[in-house]
């Protein structure tokens, strides 16, 4: 199948674009689109066999559920059985934006959508491409990230196609996107409502919104023992091709350690990664060194994060050595995305 790539700088100017996008999810085809997280896989969300289809073109595992988009809130009520208080809230507050609710299903929604799950993901995204490609196919467009299952999710077109080229009939490029990590999930069909994954829309900024809420066990880093209920965050995810490793603790140690550590690989014959920060990018003597940009500004960390990841992949590196990355306020999600694709290997100095 050829893939058509289709740059989108205006959606009036390019309606036509986005009309032939439309019509593809319309008929129960894929089309890949830009959200302000990462770019999304699309498909009609209602219909079945176009979901499957999205598990196909990824090699996604199909117990892993779906995230259903949509584009205004009385959409919500269309596919959930009834809608917890904190909806309304929580819409009021961050929608259109980085989160995703979860609550109870109705027979709308087919299993094939949610993994065989009674729930369903729901999320309003804040991007104008993608806001009129639900508005002008179904109103329901199911999206993963648009990468192979396993691959760091995608940040740029160029990293859809790369992906996908040959698998799907289009992709819609917006250029790059704003926030680069995947939005946070929150649970509210549990007591008190429940973080499933880390992500810009901390806990805090929940708290304040719908009251107490708690964080899934199975995601704290160091806890490998609990299940993670999110079925997707159980996967070895975002992972890169090389071996990663994370050294954590006092700039100058581990500075020293990535030093040591590169030196004794590169001497065995290894090709070496490293992800520095500015600040740090001229201390380290040896290997591939990739800045993420500066500490102080998480915003940027989070955005060029899968960014380099592929980079690496591309330069067919065998080890990656990586700063940590604990921010004070984003940098819940951007670790649990880091000690994920290092399969949680840390060296603490
Ligand atoms: O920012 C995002 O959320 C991006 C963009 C494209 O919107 N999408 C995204 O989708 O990250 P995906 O499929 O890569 O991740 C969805 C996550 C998975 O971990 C999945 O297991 C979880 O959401 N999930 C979906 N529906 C669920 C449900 N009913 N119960 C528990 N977890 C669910
Ligand atoms: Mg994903």
């Amino acid at each position: 199948m050829e893939t058509k790539i289709e740059k989108i700088t205006d959606i009036t100017q390019d309606a036509d674009k986005i009309q032939t996008a439309a019509e593809i999810i319309r008929a129960g085809g894929l089309v890949a689109f830009p959200t302000e997280t990462v770019y999304g896989l699309g498909a009609d969300a209602l219909n079945a066999k176009a979901s499957e289809k999205i598990y196909a073109a990824k090699g996604r595992p199909s117990d892993n559920p779906l995230i259903v988009h949509i584009a205004k809130f009385e959409d919500m009520a269309k596919i959930a059985k009834k809608l917890p208080p904190q909806a309304k809230l929580l819409n009021d507050a961050f929608w259109p934006g980085p989160l995703t609710m979860i609550v109870e299903k109705n027979d709308k929604v087919p299993y094939e959508t949610t993994g065989g799950m009674d729930t369903v993901a729901i999320r309003m995204p804040n991007h104008p491409v993608a806001l009129a490609l639900i508005r002008e196919s179904t109103g329901f467009i199911a999206a993963p990230s648009a990468n192979t299952s396993g691959r760091p999710s995608p940040t740029l077109a160029d990293h859809v196609a790369e992906d996908l080229d040959g698998k799907i009939p289009m992709i819609l490029d917006g250029g790059p996107v704003g926030i680069g990590i995947e939005s946070t999930i929150v649970d509210l069909t549990e007591d008190v409502p429940m973080i499933l994954r880390p992500g810009y829309i901390t806990p805090e900024m929940l708290s304040e919104v719908i009251g107490e809420v708690k964080m899934d066990p199975g995601i704290i880093a160091s806890d490998s023992t609990k299940k993670p209920k999110a079925p997707g965050m159980k996967y070895k995810h975002y992972a890169p091709k090389a071996d990663l490793v994370l050294v954590d603790g006092e700039e100058a140690k581990v500075i020293e350690k990535i030093n040591t550590l590169t030196a004794e690989a590169v001497t065995k014959g290894k090709k070496v990664g490293i992800i520095s920060t500015d600040e740090t990018f001229s201390a380290y003597k040896e290997g591939h060194v990739i800045s993420i940009g500066a500490r102080s500004n998480e915003d940027v960390i989070a955005q060029h994060l899968y960014k380099i990841l592929r980079e690496f992949d591309d330069m067919d590196v065998d080890l990656i050595y990586s700063e940590s990355f604990a921010t004070p306020r984003i940098g819940q999600a951007i670790m649990n995305r880091l000690l994920k694709a290092a399969g949680h290997q840390v060296i603490s100095v």
